[in-house]
């Protein structure tokens, strides 16, 4: 996200938030032990990329590391008007269900993830969202697709940071009780 808390501008474009090498490497090891994807429509529409990213040619290690992580992990695709998924291990739920996904948190022996800012609005006010990850990128864009909801109020514990080479921050938070 921008600093000042998009992550898309005003025009949809993210292309200033593109991971460089040391950021992309450093993703791939957090999203490693992800078994579940949650995804909202819009941000499954960008990820299924990574369903033939593989297949491009002189792709860096990075780009072929991750798109091994996200084929093996399960992804749920939330959405009203997607007819069908396209991808592999992935099933679409018409709606976003806070109990189902509170018992699917319960079995889980894997991590589960949860994106883009519009469903994660709802299980961020359905108090499912246990952990926060935010890679702050040096720019402010001014408006546009917002990483947080308004009218939520969250206390947020500083589990851990790091700081990049490209002025790329980390931010990883605790919901505290
Ligand atoms: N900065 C970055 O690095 C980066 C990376 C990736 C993506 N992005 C941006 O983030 C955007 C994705 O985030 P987003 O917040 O716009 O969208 P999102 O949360 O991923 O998806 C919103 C869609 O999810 C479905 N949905 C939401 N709540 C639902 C519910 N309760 N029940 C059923 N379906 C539900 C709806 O799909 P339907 O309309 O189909 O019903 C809704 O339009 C991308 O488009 C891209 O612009 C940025």
């Amino acid at each position: 996200m921008s600093l000042d808390g998009y992550v898309a501008d005003k025009d949809g474009n993210f292309d200033w938030a593109a991971p460089d090498e040391e950021v992309h490497s450093f993703v791939n090891d957090l999203e490693r032990t992800i078994g579940t994807h949650l995804y909202g429509r819009r941000m499954y529409e960008v990820m299924a990329f990574w369903e033939t990213a593989h297949t491009l040619p002189d792709e860096p290690p990075q780009i072929r590391d991750y798109a091994e992580i996200w084929q093996a992990a399960d992804k749920v695709v939330y959405s009203r008007s997607l007819e069908a998924v396209t991808t592999a291990r992935t099933r679409l739920e018409r709606e976003f269900d806070p109990q189902a996904v509170r018992e699917m948190k319960a079995k889980a022996t894997r991590d589960i993830s949860l994106g883009g800012p519009h469903l994660a609005a709802e299980a961020i006010k359905a108090g499912l969202v246990g952990e926060y990850h935010f890679f702050v990128t040096p720019i402010v864009v001014g408006g546009g697709n917002q990483a947080l909801p308004d009218d939520v109020r969250v206390k947020l514990e500083l589990v851990d940071e790091h700081r990049f080479r490209n002025g790329t921050v980390h931010l990883h938070y605790r919901a505290s009780s």
